[in-house]
């Protein structure tokens, strides 16, 4: 999704932005644009595609110790360049980026823009020629235009904005969409993502909601919308460099699936001490303890690894789980239980949809624990507690490793809560050995890439759609796995749940269709797969089959090493993270950025 960055005070400013610009692609994004000033001279230079598009257009000429610059994701208006960011006011004194959407720009463009030349569509547009009119024509200073306008846009937005005629300063502020100040050495960034500056620094500074900030190279003031200033710390991030690179492997997909063994090792030894006990914060206990429901909030991966997680957290907490789709819970919740405790996953911390219900969760005053990668999130920082996946930085669009550790957290939550409970499978289930034996499953599928390679040239080479199927979890899986082969080689999948199949889906098998089949060690799940697989299989359709170890016959395809039930959907996606992975490269596709897609969804 769109992403900015900005910098003040640094002759090296375009190549700032360019880098940083780059480390912003794996958000997923259509064109892209920069805004560089030196002295009073000033450079904007935009192009649709990517980076390296507009690294060739910028070349070596274009020099600036400030600037500011936007990956754009489309909402309002074409991926074309006059869409794209920064945009200018009338006159062209004054330039924006801007993430999020303006509700309200068509009322204020009609309001207080009559006459007003736009060159494209976007809301954004509107929202810098709002300000620029207050500026070219009321004749305000930038910092009470900027002010004035914040209080007439209504929407989500981060915005970063420069006035050439001021030669030290970008303005910034936020409502609903990430943004943070990096702190450097006689210079200062803006940036939607800590990972586009933390080749500068590691000091960084959080902007709420309704801030504003103005930025010189050696100054950071925040304001409320009334211009009273507000204190604020900077932090050390513990991001490092070398986790958002790719080292030797040709995508970050790849490197992220291989990452699984040791993010399992890390959470074990993040969430239990030497001796095996639990180090879950004992108020994320209590709160799990105090609920009489938990409702777990996600979108996409998330959602599902909150289904994956869901039969273990109730079999272990004695609480009742109900899933929700962020984007239709933001909307209208159903009839909540006496006391309800919300779970959001998330990756990224930063989803529009799921922080849409934590607003409202935060309005009726009802607690919240947020599972995320990304300390220090948005929905990390407004819940009532949070719990970290411990995965590094994800940088493929499709999710692999946050979905696996997600649902290890949530298992030594259940464990933890369970162990308070005094609840007897929770005594029984040793998670930290659980997980241990986990990784080695991992670990064994993953020395069969070469393997599922070839099952999946043979399976999916001229496939245009296929089906994912299971029973229990494997269901769930197959739910994750339908979708990270569809966002990647943009095959169309459904995952299914295999005894469903026959009510009604069955009528798209036909000769050819591929089928795979998910059968983890459940001795009363796993013969009733089979009998689908036959069913499917006489139809016509190209059977592959996943199956764990304990269960698994002669002509099975794949086999995973066995782990406990509770666990099983993590060793039974990984063949379905590398089958996803396989069939885009051997469609010769981008797989880390797929097309329409962006890592974090910034917009409702
Ligand atoms: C798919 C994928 C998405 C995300 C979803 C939620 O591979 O990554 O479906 O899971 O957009 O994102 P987070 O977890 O950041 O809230």
């Amino acid at each position: 999704m769109c992403g900015i960055v900005g910098v003040v005070g640094n002759s090296n400013a375009t190549d700032i932005l360019l880098q940083g610009l780059e480390k912003l692609e794996y958000r997923g994004y259509d064109s892209a644009g920069i805004f560089v000033t030196a002295g009073d001279k000033t450079a904007l230079i935009k192009s649709v595609g990517r980076i390296a598009d507009l690294r060739d257009k910028v070349g070596n000429q274009e020099l600036g110790d400030r600037g500011i610059g936007h990956t754009r994701w489309a909402t309002h208006g074409k991926p074309l360049e006059e869409n794209a960011h920064p945009h200018q006011s009338e006159t062209g004194r004054l330039t924006l980026v801007h993430n999020g959407v303006i509700e309200n720009y068509a009322e204020l463009k009609e309001d207080y823009l009559a006459g007003h030349h736009f060159n494209g569509q976007t809301d954004t547009e509107v929202a810098v020629h709002l300000i620029g009119k207050f500026v070219e024509e009321d004749g305000l200073d930038t910092l009470s235009a900027f002010r004035q306008a914040l209080q007439l846009i209504k929407g989500s937005y981060a915005f970063a904005l420069i006035d050439k005629e001021d030669a030290d300063t970008i303005y910034v502020a936020k409502n609903k969409s990430p943004l943070l100040i990096g702190v450097g050495q006689g210079y200062n960034m803006v940036c939607s993502d800590a990972m586009a500056m933390i080749r500068e620094t590691n000091q960084y500074m959080e902007i709420h909601d309704q801030e504003l900030v103005v930025l010189t190279k050696d100054s950071v003031s925040v304001q409320d919308y009334s211009g009273n200033s507000l204190e604020r710390e900077a932090y050390t991030a513990e991001l490092d460099l070398s986790d958002i690179g790719k080292g030797t492997y040709p995508h970050y997909m790849l490197k992220e699936i291989d990452e699984q063994p040791s993010v399992m090792r890390k959470l074990i030894s993040t969430y239990a001490d030497a001796n095996g006990n639990m180090a879950v914060d004992p108020a994320i206990v209590k709160a799990v303890q105090e609920a009489d429901r938990l409702y777990i909030i996600a979108a996409g991966t998330s959602y599902h690894a909150g289904f994956a997680s869901k039969q273990f957290l109730e079999e272990l907490t004695d609480t009742p789980v109900e899933l929700g789709i962020a984007s239709e819970w933001g909307y209208g919740m159903p009839l909540l239980s006496q006391k309800p405790l919300f779970i959001f996953l998330t990756q990224s911390g930063e989803t529009a949809d799921s922080r849409q219900v934590l607003v409202k969760v935060n309005e009726l005053g009802l607690p919240s624990l947020t599972i995320t990668n990304v300390p220090g999130s948005t929905l990390s920082r407004e819940a009532s507690h949070t719990m970290l996946l411990h995965a590094g930085p994800e940088i493929s669009v499709a999710s692999t490793k946050a979905y696996t550790a997600q649902i290890a957290t949530m298992a030594f939550l259940a464990k933890a809560v369970g162990q308070a409970n005094n609840n007897t499978k929770a005594a029984a289930f040793d998670v930290v050995h659980e997980l241990s034996l986990v990784a080695q499953s991992i670990e064994a599928s993953l020395s069969d890439k070469e393997m599922i390679a070839n099952k999946v040239e043979e399976l999916l080479s001229t496939a245009r759609n296929a089906f994912y199927i299971g029973r229990g979890n494997d269901y769930y899986v197959a739910m994750e796995a339908a979708l990270k082969l569809k966002e990647i080689s943009y095959i169309q999948c459904e995952g299914f749940a295999a005894g469903e199949l026959k009510h009604g889906t069955i009528s798209l098998i036909e000769d050819g269709t591929p089928v795979i089949a998910l059968m983890s060690n459940n001795s009363i799940l796993a013969p009733h797969v089979r009998g689908n697989v036959a069913e499917v299989a006489a139809r016509g359709a190209h059977v592959l089959t996943i199956v764990e170890e304990g269960i698994n016959k002669e002509d099975d395809d794949i086999v995973v090493s066995s782990v406990h039930p509770y666990l099983s959907s993590i060793a039974m996606v990984i063949p379905t993270q590398l089958v996803a992975y396989y069939a885009s490269l051997q469609r010769g596709l981008d797989v880390d950025k797929p097309r329409n897609l962006a890592k974090s969804v910034t917009v409702e």
